[in-house]
């Protein structure tokens, strides 16, 4: 369905959220998030390849290079509100929605922070079972864990869950990156099973152990530092590390803080650890080379 050239955990939850927006003949997505969003430039881009306009609210979050770009990149692609705080944007998003309803005559597609909702988390269930079939085929040797950065808690919850249905006993550490949200494992719990519901009502029949709790999960803030966006001296070397030895591109908000957070659970001890990398892997392509 897609090819608008940009990768990332959001491809996962957009193919479920646009295929529904497109079902309900929806001519307008309103969306939220920080300046640098990578869901709100993933969601515009596949939105305009369905000929559906995208509206996004935007939180501050601290300015770098990498926001810059992100920014530049969204303008072009999307309407921008800067809404600065959350409160704002709770009510902006109220009124853009009577907006886009009269000039539309149908309401527009809203999507949480994100796209963190039990269909969007459905992506991750996914992945999570293409993970079980490369585990099966001898690809890969089992995952004591899989480390994630979690920011909205659809992947978490998306993976958790998957791995469940899957028979894998593999246990989900959500590195927390953002603190506008709550991401206990309560939460990202309830959203599994929100997505569980999901699936029975649709027809699928779900065994008893697809019932995922929230011990199930582990959810760490100790890699968030100062909040969302803001990075930490142990990210900043989990970027460098991951950069120098993989020739992989992190982005500093959620995959360096999470590679950071895997790599700590790896010195723990035990293993094997899985870092479920969520980053555009396009970005992993140097200028000029190859595409
Ligand atoms: C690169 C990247 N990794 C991880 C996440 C977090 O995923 P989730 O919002 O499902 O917790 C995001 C969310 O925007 C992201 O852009």
């Amino acid at each position: 369905m897609f090819g608008a050239g940009y990768g990332g955990n959001k491809v996962r939850k957009l193919e479920w959220l646009l295929a529904d927006a497109r079902a309900r003949r929806r001519r307008a997505i309103l969306t939220a998030g920080g300046l640098g969003t990578n869901f709100g430039l993933a969601t515009a881009l596949y939105a305009r390849e369905l000929g559906i306009a995208t509206e996004i609210a935007l939180v501050d979050q601290p300015r770098d290079e990498h926001v810059d770009v992100q920014l530049e990149r969204l303008r072009a692609v999307a309407t921008l509100h800067f809404t600065h705080t959350r409160a704002r944007t709770v009510a902006t998003l109220a009124l853009l929605t009577a907006r886009a309803t009269l000039r539309d005559r149908r309401t527009p597609y809203v999507l949480g922070p994100g796209g963190s909702s039990p269909l969007g988390a459905l992506g991750y269930v996914e992945a999570a079972l293409e993970l079980a079939e490369q585990v099966r085929a001898g690809e890969l040797p089992e995952p004591e864990c899989v480390v994630v950065a979690t920011g909205s808690g659809g992947t978490a919850a998306g993976l958790a869950l998957g791995l469940a249905l899957a028979g894998l006993p593999t246990r989900v550490i959500g590195v927390v990156v953002a603190d506008q949200l709550r991401l206990d494992g309560r939460m990202i719990a309830r959203l599994a099973r929100r997505s569980a519901r999901l699936l029975t009502r649709r027809g699928a029949p779900l065994p008893p152990a697809a019932n995922v709790a929230a011990g199930d999960l582990e959810m760490t803030p100790e890699f968030l530092g100062p909040g969302y966006g803001y990075p930490t001296a142990v990210s900043e070397q989990a970027q460098r590390v991951a950069r120098e030895h993989e020739g992989l591109v992190l982005d500093p908000v959620y995959t360096a803080k999470g590679l950071a957070g895997a790599l700590a659970v790896a010195a723990r001890g035990g293993g094997p650890v899985l870092f479920f990398n969520t980053y555009d892997g396009l970005s992993r392509r140097r200028p000029g080379a190859p595409a």
